[in-house]
């Protein structure tokens, strides 16, 4: 077995499938909550449709339909796009490792935020190149100074990557000067930026700042994804890529799992053709933004006084940062033995130690009317532990 395989990281995967456990509450898992897939929606198009059509079930050429479908999502979110710059990919994840093989070369580094999303470390693991950091905040996202300090000091990383919407796992949203000069350093450095907008769609307010690609299409790397919307299952995600990147990455995708139509894509083609997105979205805002809501209420009567956390104004998570006396990897056992409660301490996401007192909670996935028992519970944890 290949050495990655059983690093640190792959320790720590370890640890957290311990989280599945059913008598949990549980704010660990970032999956959408059940009662928000359009199940009876998609049921009825999938007995439809496979019926229906012959060829349903058989190998057929990716579908120009759903590059459409996809033009007109990301029109919604303020980006011009041609269906011809759209690639289909078995979800958000399939994205990231497709850019990862078309950018990294080797010996060059990548460039990350202090705090980042675990699958993008994953899937940087089999190369192991040098991971460049810059510090990330809850309130307003990466620093892009001090990615401007980095590449003036000489860095030529591979790649960026930003999450400047609904971050996992700080929940933040990069404000418009931020993504500018992002962009602006992209251009002037000529370092591409993968940007993940998996939770995109997911604001709660009515601010809405167009994703990075909006400002650049010959830079950034565009991956959004149906599974927070829709649902994971359905292992579909897309990108948007400069035009140069399309045929090498179609090349790539090709050689990974053979780029044809899939069934997911199909129901999906027909959910978005018939107009569902727009009401399945303000719906599940809804019932996000009402657990956002909670969560926070409760973290603000329980948390000892020191603790920092912020609102999120997007996607399912929050970040907290304890006092550091606390060790969230340790306090785990405990959570999970004595107070039957999950969540995802610091070190997952990163840092050489500077992330051992935060943990991230998601509030989506736990019953709404569970989330005050939970993190009362919580509080219990940390008195006790104090
Ligand atoms: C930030 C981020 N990127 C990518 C993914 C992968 O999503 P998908 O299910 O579309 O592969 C996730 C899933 O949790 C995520 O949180």
């Amino acid at each position: 077995v290949a050495e990655w395989v059983t690093s640190a990281r792959g320790q720590l995967r370890e640890m957290v499938k311990l989280l599945a456990r059913p008598d949990l509450l549980s704010f660990a898992s970032g999956a959408p909550s059940v009662e928000c897939l359009p199940r009876a929606v998609l049921a009825a198009i999938a007995a439809r449709n496979i019926e229906a059509d012959p060829l349903s079930l058989q190998l057929r050429a990716p579908s120009q339909a759903l590059a459409q479908e996809v033009v007109s999502v990301m029109a919604s979110r303020g980006v011009t796009s041609q269906p011809g710059q759209v690639l289909m990919v078995h979800g958000g994840q399939q994205g990231l490792d497709l850019a990862i093989r078309l950018l990294l070369e080797p010996g060059r580094p990548v460039l990350v935020e202090e705090a980042t999303y675990p699958g993008l470390l994953s899937a940087l693991e089999p190369y192991q190149p040098e991971v460049l950091r810059v510090p990330s905040d809850p309130a307003v996202g990466m620093d892009v100074d001090a990615v401007e300090r980095l590449l003036e000091g000489g860095a030529r990383p591979a790649f960026l990557y930003a999450m400047p919407e609904g971050h996992n796992p700080m929940g933040s949203r990069l404000p418009q000067g931020r993504r500018l000069h992002l962009v602006e350093l992209a251009r002037r450095y000529c370092v591409p930026i993968v940007e993940d907008d998996v939770a995109g769609l997911l604001q709660y307010d009515d601010t809405r700042l167009p994703p990075l690609r909006a400002l650049d299409d010959r830079w950034v790397f565009y991956i959004g994804s149906f599974s927070k919307l829709i649902g994971p299952a359905l292992r579909t995600g897309w990108m948007v890529v400069p035009d140069w990147a399309l045929r090498p990455l179609s090349l790539i995708k090709d050689l990974a799992t053979t780029d044809i139509r899939t069934v997911a894509q199909e129901l999906i083609t027909d959910f978005l053709a018939e107009g569902h997105l727009a009401q399945h979205l303000a719906t599940i805002r809804a019932v996000y933004r009402e657990r956002r809501d909670r969560t926070i209420a409760a973290l603000r009567e329980e948390l000892p006084d020191e603790a920092r956390f912020h609102e999120p104004q997007s996607g399912l998570f929050v970040w907290v940062r304890l006092p550091a006396r606390f060790d969230t990897l340790a306090l785990l056992r405990a959570a999970v033995d004595v107070e039957r409660i999950a969540f995802i301490p610091g070190p997952f996401f990163g840092g050489d130690g500077q992330l051992s007192s935060c943990l991230r909670i998601c509030f989506a996935s736990c019953p709404s009317q569970a989330i005050e028992d939970g993190i009362a519970r919580l509080g219990q944890l940390l008195r006790r532990h104090s």
